[in-house]
């Protein structure tokens, strides 16, 4: 059993797991675990490596180091071998960031431990996505009817991919905002590209992202300021906002860039809350594919 992307999940998976991480979130299930688990990291993160560290640990799962600086990767050993490795060894759970999109399409089917996608390329962020999602459940208590406005860097981003999708199976209106260049016609299915300045007064979430310079091809020239002015929440874009509507961002954040410094920590930014529900999602994440684990060591078993 794998998480890679939502398709992986059915609705009422989905749900399920928003239930399991509320139930961490307030200390009333906690099941130890006797797996090894490792965290393949081979692209930067700071929230997506140490909470997926965090909830392995609450979980009580036995914690297996790997460090794709100095691993056997860097002397040519495929992806598929390093995992392969893994299994051998004995681990049950690895969860891998990737560069490439789709990296997981070399491992499906050939090997026998369980892989939640921690991010791939462009591709899908599912532990984002259902972080985001338990977020904007706890705030609404209700996806149907919401008007979720994705804005900025959409065709570089993974975020916007799995959330549009999960979204609008849910029952939530999609659009998207931000430069013309950076719109993705393989979402148009999902929503349509709207005008910034009139989605922000009828958004129920702006959901901004960030601006992925590492992903761009360089030297094409880049204005902060003139991106703030035009693509960014700006204070005065976020006074139009309605009263019960919430600002959230995956982060990292650039500060001034997509979203005024001021905001990031105001009153309705639910950026920090979405860093705090990603401990508990990635735990009933960690939770679900281990008990799929055991139910069929026991069908083995029996
Ligand atoms: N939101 C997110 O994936 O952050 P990191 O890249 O720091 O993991």
């Amino acid at each position: 059993m794998h998480i890679l992307t939502m398709d992986d999940l059915t609705n009422e998976q989905m749900l399920e797991l928003l239930h399991a991480a509320e139930q961490y979130k307030s200390n009333k299930q906690c099941t130890f675990h006797s797996a090894f688990a490792a965290n393949l990291f081979f692209e930067n993160s700071t929230r997506t490596k140490i909470s997926f560290e965090m909830a392995e640990r609450r979980l009580g799962l036995s914690m297996i180091s790997f460090d794709a600086q100095t691993a056997s990767i860097q002397k040519g050993e495929t992806l598929y071998d390093t995992v392969k490795t893994l299994e051998a060894i004995g681990l049950d759970v690895v969860v891998i960031r990737h560069m490439e999109d789709r990296y997981f399409d070399e491992l499906t089917g050939r090997v026998k431990l369980s892989i939640i996608n921690g991010g791939d390329g462009t591709g899908h962020h599912p532990s984002q996505c259902l972080l985001d999602l338990l977020t904007i459940y706890q705030e609404f208590q209700r996806f149907n009817g919401l008007t979720v406005t994705i804005v900025g860097d959409i065709s570089h981003s993974r975020v916007a991919r799995s959330n549009a999708e999960a979204l609008n199976r849910l029952g939530a209106y999609v659009q998207f905002a931000g430069p013309q260049e950076w719109m993705d016609s393989s979402l148009d299915h999902l929503g349509p590209n709207v005008e910034l300045d009139q989605a922000v007064k009828e958004s129920d979430v702006l959901m901004m992202l960030r601006v992925q310079h590492e992903r761009h091809a360089f030297g094409v020239s880049f204005s902060k300021d003139q991106y703030h002015q035009q693509y960014g929440l700006t204070e005065e874009r976020e006074r139009k906002m309605k009263p019960s509507s919430i600002i959230m961002h995956p982060a990292p954040v650039n500060r001034g860039v997509e979203i005024a410094d001021s905001l990031v920590e105001c009153d309705r930014s639910r950026i920090f809350k979405q860093m705090e529900n990603g401990v508990y999602i990635r735990m009933a994440m960690l939770q679900y594919v281990l008990n799929q684990r055991e139910a069929i060591k026991h069908e083995f078993v029996n």
